[in-house]
């Protein structure tokens, strides 16, 4: 194993907008003999997410930001190649941050086993992944749905955005998607069975929900902040909740982000706006994992990768495909065959 090279990206510069090329830096080195309660992780699939914009940023957070010449930060699921950890041998397949690079040497009690019989492994990043959890904890734990509630939720085809509004189907809700484009607003509504969808890009939003949503919104799922918040604000229901899980449409303006005017409505409507990070939930994963496996084994939650190609040095330009709304899924770059 030690004369395998590792290949990967380092941040080197912070970001302003969009990440671009001069914001990475390539390296190449051996891979590290792993230490007592180490193993090497062989990279199979990196999961892409929004967030890595945030991470990129200096300043508090939820999360520290990942360092200039620190290995950048990401999500994945790879093959144990060599371990020395107690539970863990060569072999078994894990998830874990496992860095935007070929290898991982990391510490193993920071890793899950999966089981690619259970689902493939892209799944593990995915509906049995963060964004399931995300959008799982986000919709039961605070947007509460009761049956014949009326739930809206923007980036609607993407990795969380299809999540929340499937379940809150299998909640009896009735649910709106926000989407860019007639293709991904066909597929909620035809494939996911979302009542209705509002295609941002070619409708006016307002006119969208006050013609989908008679009765108001209880639920606005957030996934994009802006303008769809406000418009969402301008709609609510008596004592409707907003979960703000994020604002993609503010993440690489380079702008300071641009709040909600509307905000007293929350006021008018007795509501609440109320934030959520996913990891706060990390010890009942396990719990939502399971329940949403066995919604997709009875067919009633469909879970949608978009594989990528290219392997890491693809990892800056596919990056930036969550922010041209290029992705229809969960956006996964496939790193190495197993
Ligand atoms: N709070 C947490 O713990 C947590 C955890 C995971 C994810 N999140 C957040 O959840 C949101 C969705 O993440 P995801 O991983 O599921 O990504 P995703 O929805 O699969 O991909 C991002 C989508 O955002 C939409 N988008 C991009 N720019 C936009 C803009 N300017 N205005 C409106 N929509 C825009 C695009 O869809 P269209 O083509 O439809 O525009 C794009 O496909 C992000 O805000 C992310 O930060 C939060």
């Amino acid at each position: 194993m030690s004369a395998a090279l590792n290949e990967g990206l380092k941040l080197a510069a912070r970001p302003s907008g969009l990440p671009k090329a001069s914001d990475w830096s390539h390296f190449e080195e051996p891979v590290a003999a792993p230490r007592d309660g180490e193993v090497v992780v062989k990279v199979l699939y990196l999961s892409l997410d929004p967030a890595m914009r945030g991470w990129m940023n200096e300043g508090k957070s939820y999360i520290k930001p990942v360092a200039i010449g620190e290995v950048m930060r990401a999500g994945g699921v790879g093959k144990v190649v060599e371990s020395k950890h107690p539970k863990l041998e060569a072999g078994n397949y894990v998830t874990g941050m496992l860095g935007v690079q070929d290898y991982a040497v990391l510490n193993g009690d920071g890793l899950h086993k999966v089981d690619p019989k259970v689902a493939p492994l892209p799944v593990y990043l995915s509906t049995l992944g963060m964004p399931g959890m995300t959008a799982y904890f986000g919709l039961l734990d605070i947007g509460k749905p009761k049956p014949g509630e009326t739930v809206v939720v923007s980036a609607a085809s993407g990795a969380v955005g299809s999540l929340v509004g499937q379940i809150a189907k299998i909640k009896g809700c009735r649910v709106v998607g926000i989407a860019g484009g007639p293709e991904k607003c066909k597929y909620v509504v035809e494939e996911l069975g979302f009542d209705a969808a509002i295609d941002y890009k070619l409708e006016v939003v307002k006119d969208g929900l006050k013609q989908h949503c008679p009765n108001g919104i209880d639920i606005y799922f957030d996934n994009v902040g802006g303008d769809i918040l406000d418009a969402c604000l301008s709609r609510l229901a008596m004592h409707a909740r907003i979960v703000i899980c994020g604002a993609i449409s503010q993440y690489a303006t380079g702008a300071p982000v641009k709040g909600p005017s509307n905000y007293l409505s929350l006021l008018v409507n007795r509501a609440s706006m109320t934030g959520m990070v996913v990891f706060d939930n990390a010890a009942r994963y396990g719990e939502a994992a399971r329940e949403m496996a066995g919604w997709m084994k009875e067919g009633r939650l469909k879970s949608k990768e978009d594989i990528v190609a290219g392997g890491i040095t693809a990892f800056p330009e596919k990056l930036l495909m969550l922010f041209k709304g290029e992705n229809f899924g969960k956006l996964v770059l496939k790193v190495a065959d197993e």
